[in-house]
């Protein structure tokens, strides 16, 4: 399905029926990252799953910063009619629900955090997301590809399980070049959140890969321990893409929270 909103045309998926739930995908991925997790919670939630602007079936836009982002779910949700749901966002998916609880506080019924982190990048970081996005005009996606899977997935994935590593090298290909540089631009932009996560008083749970490169652990540690209800799982065998790699934990570690609502 899609809806225009800001500017821009949002695809995304709607199935189930029940208690509204979001997932918000990583970057550079697109909504079709959560379909085990989308197919786990439909048969007792409404999932909506929307690509964010630029990537996977979305409209292009001339800018992506994860607070635009956070304002295209909030106007998604105002189509659909949903006041009130529970945010899951992983990696980039996380600044965005992150962004959009400072935002929309009263709209999140709880909030799911995994392989994320509050904190701003470095100076460093931002000149790698320039590179990154010079590089994919340059010489496409699957170079984008081939520079971050190592990153992305756990040793043992790599090791262990060629097809996760194919579904998430071509989940990456089919995004465009000007999608992938505009989202690694509008990264480096992101609010530093530490100042307003102890002021998020909704449930919430932070998941992260017990191999997760990007975002480690000691990050989701700190980040579940400043948020005034934040709850803290561990994914053994996973890394980054901790919903892909280890997918049975992750969703039960999801179930577990949402039971609790
Ligand atoms: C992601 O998985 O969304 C990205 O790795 C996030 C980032 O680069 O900060």
């Amino acid at each position: 399905m899609n809806v225009n909103v800001n500017g821009t045309t949002l695809a995304y998926d709607d199935a189930g029926s029940g208690d509204p739930i979001v997932l918000l995908h990583a970057f550079p991925l697109s909504r079709a990252m959560w379909r085990d997790l989308q197919s786990a919670l439909a048969p007792n939630y409404r999932v909506i799953a929307p690509d964010m602007r630029g990537l996977g079936a979305s409209g292009q836009a001339s800018s992506a910063s994860t607070q635009e982002m956070a304002d295209d779910v909030a106007a998604l949700l105002d189509a659909l009619d949903i006041e009130q749901a529970v945010l899951i966002g992983l990696s980039m998916g996380g600044y965005v629900a992150l962004d959009f609880t400072r935002r929309y506080r009263r709209r999140v019924r709880g909030l799911i955090l995994a392989d994320t982190r509050a904190t701003p990048d470095t100076i460093e970081g931002r000149e790698s997301r320039e590179a990154l996005a010079q590089k994919v005009l340059r010489e496409g996606s699957a170079a984008i590809a081939e520079q971050m899977l190592p990153d992305l997935l756990a040793a043992s994935t790599h090791a262990n399980k060629p097809e996760v590593v194919a579904q998430v090298r071509a989940l990456i290909e089919q995004n465009t070049p000007a999608g992938i540089a505009t989202a690694s631009r509008g990264m480096a932009e992101r609010t530093d959140s530490r100042p307003f996560v102890p002021m998020f008083e909704v449930p919430a749970l932070v998941i992260v890969g017990a191999d997760d490169a990007l975002t480690p652990p000691k990050q989701a540690e700190a980040l579940a321990a400043a948020l005034p209800q934040g709850q803290l799982a561990i994914i053994p065998e996973a890394g980054h893409l901790a919903n892909i790699e280890n997918a049975s934990a992750f969703n039960a570690a999801v179930h577990a929270f949402l039971a609790q609502l």
